[in-house]
């Protein structure tokens, strides 16, 4: 990181299809503490805001959920100056009436994941426990609801994620005891990354796209990775244009003390490294 690394005040986490929203990007390789990121950020203009990009997944999809380096890329996004990240993944519906195509933009997540690096707070050092009785910015959300809503979508204004540790789906008995819970959806990638961008004081907003009725649910029967490929690229242009206009709808940049939302104030006294 120098002094001529360009900057970004919003990040955006998903599929390599993203990097044509800039019109003009650069590509920065970024270090971190944790190991490589993903991949390089790709920082430019989308609609006139500073936006930094990271393929989750990395170069040809390459990394599955559970070995998705999350600390890495988020730290990676803090450095560069990003404190409003979207968040875009593809989830399975545990409710009959939110069919695939439908945008959920959940207010709550359960933790289901396991073995994953999930905490920039690993190491002896300062104690930090942050808050996350609301894991998702309140500010985040509106905009992803409206900018869904203005698109035509159908949207599914809150709801809870349930995050399994994947890269294999649920059996039939582990999603009717998550449909049981009154969770709605389920995905792979959510977490540990809500949390880790908690943990840097970054406001964090899931956009899901439902692919499918997890198993079981609707009379369904199991979930194929080559369903939720189906469904992800029939819908993927209808993501991109709910993503655009919701980058372009974000709060400008603040400091943390005008900053409305919880998120940014959640590390209150202590200092990271980042200018
Ligand atoms: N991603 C897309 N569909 C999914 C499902 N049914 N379960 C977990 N992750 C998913």
């Amino acid at each position: 990181m120098t002094s001529t690394t360009p900057r970004a005040d919003l990040g955006l986490i998903g599929g390599s299809g993203f990097y044509e929203f800039f019109d003009a990007a650069e590509r920065v390789s970024v270090s971190t503490p944790f190991g490589e990121p993903s991949d390089d950020l790709v920082i430019g203009e989308v609609d006139g805001r500073r936006v930094a990009f990271i393929a989750r997944h990395g170069q040809g999809h390459r990394f599955p959920p559970h070995r998705v380096n999350y600390r890495a890329n988020l730290w990676a996004l803090r450095s560069v100056g990003v404190r409003q990240v979207l968040a875009p993944c593809a989830v399975g519906s545990l409710r009959p009436e939110l069919g695939p195509g439908t945008i959920v933009v959940p207010d709550q997540v359960v933790d289901r994941t396991w073995g994953r690096e999930h905490t920039v707070y690993a190491e002896p050092g300062p104690v930090v426990h942050v808050g996350f009785a609301d894991p998702y910015c309140p500010r985040g959300r509106a905009v992803a609801v409206e900018s869904a809503t203005a698109a035509g979508k159908s949207v599914a204004d809150a709801g809870t994620l349930v995050v399994i540790n994947g890269p294999r789906f649920s059996s039939k008995a582990e999603s009717a005891w998550h449909r049981q819970a009154g969770w709605t959806v389920v995905g792979m990638t959510g977490m540990p990354e809500a949390s880790i961008a908690r943990e840097l004081a970054m406001c964090f907003t899931t956009i899901a796209l439902v692919t499918d009725h997890d198993a079981g649910v609707d009379g369904g029967e199991a979930v194929t990775h080559e369903e939720v490929l189906a469904v992800f690229a029939q819908n993927v242009d209808g993501l991109k244009q709910v993503l655009r206009s919701a980058l372009s709808a974000m709060p400008a940049q603040e400091s943390d003390a005008e900053a409305t939302c919880g998120c940014r104030r959640a590390l209150d006294g202590i200092t990271l490294p980042f200018a």
